[in-house]
């Protein structure tokens, strides 16, 4: 499959959020990334309810919702209500994590889980059956602008092959200091979706960045074809 770009409007100018979603909505990407942080589970607090709903009537592709909150089990309901597409819990903020994706699916929403930079990807072995997305922090969670951590690739490269070998129909996404410096290697390590904040938004046109991440190759191809 083509890979997706998801960016993050963590990075965005949160003076003027609609002229940066009307660029989401004109340019190549695939959903639009938003960071919900509690101040507790990182720290640094984000946005919430009244602006995700703001968000959700400019918004025209599916919402990627990232949840970096303690206990998310309280709040499920609400960011289906709010229009999220794709919700994402952390690992380690969820203690049943099982019954938590199942609802989150009973919701009508997909489900995906990510593992901070310290959480090995072994632990999700007996949740992959249950979830449509894994989210690999490639930096710690908590603030845009941070350098990605190179030992993801490892994770990477096992998550692909515990996804491959089960044959689960499970999304690779990653998360933290992605540019289009490092999506080509990023993709052929077996990456579906690209999330990046200030690679896009801080970059002098932000819609040309997103279509550079979108017609980004893997490696293979580029080098098969020089
Ligand atoms: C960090 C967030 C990211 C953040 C990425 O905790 O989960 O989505 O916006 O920002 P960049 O792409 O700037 O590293
Ligand atoms: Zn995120």
């Amino acid at each position: 499959m083509d890979h997706f770009v998801s960016p993050s409007l963590l990075a965005a100018d949160f003076g003027n959020l609609e002229k940066d979603i009307l660029m989401v909505n004109r340019s190549q990407a695939d959903w639009l990334h938003l960071d919900i942080m509690d101040g507790v589970f990182v720290p640094n607090i984000s946005f919430g309810f009244p602006v995700i709903e703001c968000i959700k009537k400019i918004a025209e592709k599916p919402l990627d919702i990232h949840l970096m909150i303690i206990d998310p089990d309280r709040y499920l309901t609400r960011f289906r209500d709010a229009g999220a597409y794709m919700l994402t819990v952390q690992y380690e903020a969820c203690t049943h994590l099982h019954r938590t994706v199942t609802e989150i699916r009973d919701l009508g929403m997909k489900a995906g889980v990510a593992l901070n930079p310290h959480t090995p990807v072994s632990h999700l072995r007996n949740v992959l059956p249950y979830i449509d997305m894994v989210l690999i922090m490639t930096v710690n969670p908590g603030f845009g602008g941070q350098s990605f951590i190179m030992e993801s690739f490892n994770k990477i490269a096992e998550l692909r092959k515990l996804i491959d070998s089960g044959g689960y129909k499970v999304l690779i996404e990653v998360d933290g200091g992605i540019d289009t410096k490092n999506a080509a290697k990023l993709i052929e390590s077996g990456v579906n979706v690209l999330v990046a904040g200030s690679s896009v938004f801080n970059s002098d046109d932000p819609e040309a960045t997103i279509k550079t991440l979108k017609a980004t190759k893997p490696y293979d191809a580029i080098s098969v074809s020089i």
